[in-house]
């Protein structure tokens, strides 16, 4: 089957097996491999990718629903402004990430803060429940969370100013 689809800001287009889903897609179509492939079940946000505006397991969803979608994988996000201020903030409150949570705790950091109200501490840390991790602490995933909303406001004000 073919899929034509936005990958990363680009037109393209995968020749695929119709039973095939997204991660596969991804991993073995584009190499892209920071969809890691975990539980492949939706439980532990390893293969975690943005899919039109929404934050989603690519090991859930069909070849057939990727036609004509919008797709961002953490390597596309990582060129972007966004990435640099969750990335700094991960860094200033000692974050772990691995290759295996990366995607995920990268793109939900974003989308949490990318609302229109920035989720208190209790509500960034239930947001990550969903992340398979037993490296980070809690604590300073909250505070990395609302740090990096800070960065981005204090950017997106100069670059806007
Ligand atoms: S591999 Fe997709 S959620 Fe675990
Ligand atoms: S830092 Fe990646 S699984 Fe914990």
């Amino acid at each position: 089957m073919t899929l034509p689809f936005i990958l990363n800001g680009e037109d393209v287009t995968a020749n695929t097996e119709p039973d095939k889903r997204l991660i596969d897609i991804l991993r073995e179509d584009f190499g892209l491999t920071g969809c890691k492939a975990g539980c492949r079940a939706g439980s532990c946000g390893a293969c975690s990718v943005i899919f039109n505006g929404s934050l989603s397991s690519a090991c859930l969803i069909p070849a057939f629903r990727v036609r004509g979608s919008e797709i961002i994988t953490i390597e596309g996000f990582a060129l972007t402004d966004d990435y640099n201020d969750i990335a700094l903030g991960f860094s200033m409150h000692g974050v772990e990430n691995c290759g295996f949570c990366n995607a995920a705790k990268i793109l939900l950091a974003d989308q949490l803060i990318s609302g229109k109200k920035l989720p208190l501490g209790g509500e960034i840390l239930s947001a990550f429940d969903g992340i398979i991790c037993r490296c980070a602490t809690g604590e300073n995933l909250a505070e990395a969370v609302a740090e990096a909303a800070k960065i981005r406001r204090r950017r997106r004000h100069v670059q806007t100013g």
